[in-house]
């Protein structure tokens, strides 16, 4: 009967028993497709962002969060001019889950380099990747007040007076590097050489002649670690917990300390005044309320110093050779130019000779329209910004970036732009006339507000504009001054080499020239 009874109730409540878990199951599916679809449309968010009404086209993309980084990596002025074509100077991409907006053409530059504090942020693009690197209390760990005042210091220590000083220890730098390549001829690596002739030479100038004469092995180690913190990764993620930024932190501190010890031991002995910048900063900076920079800070500005010229000069200086190595019959002008200028092939490389060498110059110019080192120039949108003379309006918190590289290559600008002519400067300068319009000074000295609209913007413009130019000119220019007195190169094999595009500063792969002394 029991059994019955139950197969009874079994069999009277069974209909019902099967809608109640029937229900159940609903309820549950319901419940967890739409779970699943919040999920999904989240995460599609998140790898498809959503456009809002009048923001820039998308690129389109296939593989979500990643967006166009590998196209980026891979060929980058491919990637910007199809894009330009296709959407024309205002448009955005994905880069590792970021809105990129690009702004090209002499207008773009403009209203990334001019925007005003307010709408943009160099410190909230940058922080994530310097901050570790450069430390704190420099740079973009402070209010951009005090980073104009900072980059007022180091213009003061890079004053004309300071660069005649530097010249000859130039000079003497390159001649013992090159004594290296003893042989008549040989193949040689010119972008390791450029590397290394750059340390050594901003060292000596800038940091000091015990920095300078530490630069061994271990030193090359922390510079390197130090380095490594420069990641594409570190610009998505702010310091993640990887093997490279532990290494780049213990770096930091050792090369923090280095320069600490040599204050420490120059009070010492009283040698504090030197013409370095160390010195300068240790010795006659004071912030406009009266303050002067503390050692640690001037030992965190002396590693951005180091960090910020490092890569930009040697990757320069390696493609002005990679050019001269593709087209050797400049170096039978450079020579004669000397000649026809200083005098003869042994007359000092000063500053104000160097000064005088117009080819060498217009040789530098143009690697630097062709190959620039810095790309993008980025600001993060604190607010929503209008792009003057368009219908769209970034949204806050998407990048901005100009790219200046792009006008530089293009038709629009420059005649036979993939060609390297130096002797196009001369020409340029004749028809782009200095406009009259107003000065602006944001800390550390005027330039003209125009100056953004151009379309070679090599040291960038606008309130971020590079004060290392005057010194990367002399430093660049004295080495292939001293070089052509030389030597003179050729692509090994005839081979041009490509460029990694993966770093922050494109690099030439490799490259090779074959070299004979004169
Ligand atoms: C800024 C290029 C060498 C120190 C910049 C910027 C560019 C640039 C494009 C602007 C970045 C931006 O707007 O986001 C170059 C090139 C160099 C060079 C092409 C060599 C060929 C140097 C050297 C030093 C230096 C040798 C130091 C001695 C700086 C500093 C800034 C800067 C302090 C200011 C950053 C700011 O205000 O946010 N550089 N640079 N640069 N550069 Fe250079």
């Amino acid at each position: 009967r029991h059994v019955n009874a139950s197969i009874g109730q079994k069999s009277v409540f069974a209909p019902l028993v099967k809608d109640a878990n029937t229900e159940s199951i609903l309820v549950t599916v319901v419940i967890g497709l739409i779970v699943v679809g919040v999920f999904l449309y989240t995460l599609k968010n998140i790898a498809y962002p959503k456009l809002k009404p009048n923001e820039p086209p998308m690129v389109s993309y296939w593989i979500p969060v990643l967006g166009s980084a590998a196209w980026l990596g891979i060929d980058p002025f491919g990637f910007y001019k199809k894009c330009q074509k296709e959407h024309g100077d205002y448009y955005q991409f994905l880069l590792l889950g970021k809105k990129m907006v690009t702004c090209l053409g002499a207008e773009g530059n403009n209203f990334v380099f001019n925007a005003k504090l307010a709408d943009a942020s160099a410190e909230d693009a940058y922080k994530s990747l310097t901050v570790p690197v450069f430390g704190k209390g420099v740079v973009y760990d402070v209010q951009n007040s005090v980073l104009m005042e900072q980059k007022r210091f180091v213009k003061a220590g890079l004053s004309n007076e300071r660069l005649q000083a530097y010249a000859p220890l130039i000079v003497k730098e390159a001649v013992d590097y090159f004594a290296r390549w003893n042989k008549p001829f040989g193949v040689e690596n010119i972008y390791k050489a450029s590397a290394e002739l750059t340390i050594m030479t901003a060292s000596r100038c800038l940091l000091g002649e015990e920095v300078r004469s530490k630069l061994d092995e271990s030193f090359a180690q922390i510079f390197h670690d130090l380095d490594a913190g420069f990641s594409p990764i570190n610009f998505v993620f702010e310091d993640l917990p990887i093997p490279s930024n532990r290494l780049r932190d213990k770096a930091h501190i050792k090369m923090r300390n280095f320069f600490l010890d040599i204050m420490e031991s120059r009070r010492k002995s009283g040698t504090e005044d030197r013409t370095d910048i160390m010195s300068y900063l240790i010795k006659q900076c004071q912030y406009k309320d009266g303050r002067r920079p503390t050692d640690v800070e001037a030992a965190h500005m002396m590693i951005a110093l180091l960090l910020a010229g490092q890569h930009t000069s040697s990757t320069t200086s390696a493609w002005a050779f990679i050019f001269l190595a593709e087209n050797p019959h400049l170096f039978e002008q450079l020579r004669k130019e000397q000649i026809n200028i200083l005098g003869s092939l042994d007359a000092p490389l000063t500053l104000e000779n160097v000064k005088k060498l117009s080819l060498l110059d217009n040789v530098l110019r143009e690697t630097l329209r062709i190959r620039p080192p810095i790309t993008n120039m980025m600001r993060k949108a604190n607010r929503d910004i209008p792009i003057p003379n368009t219908n769209y309006v970034v949204p806050k918190g998407s990048y901005i970036q100009a790219v200046p590289v792009i006008s530089q290559r293009a038709d629009q600008y420059f005649d036979n732009p993939e060609q390297f002519l130096p002797s196009r400067w001369d020409k340029y300068d004749k028809d782009v006339k200095v406009k009259d319009d107003d000065l602006v000074d944001y800390g550390w000295g005027a330039m003209h507000s125009s100056s953004a609209k151009s379309p070679y913007l090599p040291f960038g413009a606008g309130r971020h504009r590079c004060i290392g130019e005057a010194f990367a000119y002399l430093q660049i220019k004295t080495i292939i001054a001293t070089f052509v007195r030389l030597f003179e190169i050729k692509l090994h094999k005839g081979k041009f080499p490509n460029s990694d595009y993966t770093t922050l500063i494109p690099q030439p792969i490799n490259p090779l020239v074959d070299y004979v002394r004169i």
